[in-house]
């Protein structure tokens, strides 16, 4: 009998699944229902008392709901006396909200960081947060996995020549200077501007490096409204890229984000499963590549 047990948020659980069938247990029985007037309300079905407990939750849509799911699942969890209680957040919504970017608005990951803590969780396992820094905000244990080299080899099985990564913003360098070494090649970074008055809009001002006859690899950590890599792809492609492939670990494409992808001029878009787009019909060119294993052997590491 595991000393442990695996419990699934309502958010990814085709994740979950395959984490659990890697671990080789069944997810843990939760019921999550809502009350009529929207409050949700989940009840654990399992006997946690002394037993590690990880809940995997990302944050994705609806973000704010996904998040006060986790934390009751929490609560209740920790009411039970476990031994020790860990959220799995594949995603972390609102780490692009780190600091303040204007004056009046709020530092909301190191706000969501305190969530999770009043709701009792030890440790955080997460992956390719927006910032490093984030794990700064947790006054607990952070282990902070990277997709990054699954997707790496990834984009080895497409066997393109002449390659170069380009970082889609000034924020990106270190995640595209650590993917040109990995693949040994050079590195080149666009010039974005964001415009705070007008959320999810971005223009790329300038292309620093050569990218003419290349084939691009953009790495990123999100995407979003898809605006950084669409305007980006352009741009790139204006400079005389010959294809332009794009990585990234969140495919949180809100709203239409992959309609103005598929008119895009992106070759191909490799991403990963931390935010769960199974059983939607998306464009052929986009790839998905499962996290399920490094975040089961990130569990394996703590209950061994
Ligand atoms: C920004 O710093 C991030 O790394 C992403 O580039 C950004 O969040 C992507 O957002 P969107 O898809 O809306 O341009």
């Amino acid at each position: 009998m595991k000393n442990y047990l695996l419990f699934s948020g309502s958010s990814n659980r085709p994740l979950s699944e395959k984490v659990a069938k890697l671990l080789d247990i069944p997810l843990g029985k939760v019921d999550l229902t809502r009350f009529a007037d929207g409050e949700i309300r989940p009840w654990i079905q399992e006997d946690v008392r002394d037993k590690t407990v990880f809940v995997l939750q990302s944050f994705s849509y609806d973000m704010d709901d996904h998040i006060m799911e986790l934390c009751l699942m929490g609560d209740a969890i920790r009411r039970s006396a476990p031994k020790h209680m860990i959220a799995v957040i594949p995603y972390m919504g609102y780490a692009r909200q780190d600091k303040q970017h204007r004056s009046g608005e709020p530092v909301s990951a190191r706000v969501i960081a305190k969530f999770l803590e009043v709701s009792k969780f030890k440790e955080i396992i997460t992956i390719d947060l927006h910032n490093e820094a984030i794990v700064g905000f947790f006054q607990v244990p952070v282990m902070h996995l990277s997709a990054f080299p699954l997707l790496a080899e990834e984009v080895k099985k497409l066997h393109l020549s002449n390659m170069v990564v380009v970082a889609p913003d000034v924020g990106g360098v270190k995640r595209a200077r650590n993917l040109a070494y990995t693949l040994d090649v050079p590195m080149a970074v666009m010039e974005k501007k964001r415009f705070l008055d007008r959320h999810d809009q971005t223009e790329t001002f300038q292309i620093i490096g050569e990218v003419k006859g290349k084939s691009v690899i953009i790495i990123d950590d999100v995407i979003s409204s898809g605006s950084t890599i669409i305007n980006g792809t352009a741009s790139l492609k204006r400079e005389g890229a010959l294809s332009v492939t794009v990585l990234a670990t969140h495919a949180v494409c809100a709203g239409d984000a992959f309609d103005q992808l598929s008119r895009s001029q992106i070759d191909h878009l490799l991403l990963t499963d931390t935010i769960d787009w199974s059983g939607k019909t998306l464009p052929p060119f986009v790839t998905f590549t499962s996290v399920a294993s490094h975040i089961a052997d990130s569990i394996s590491t703590i209950i061994r």
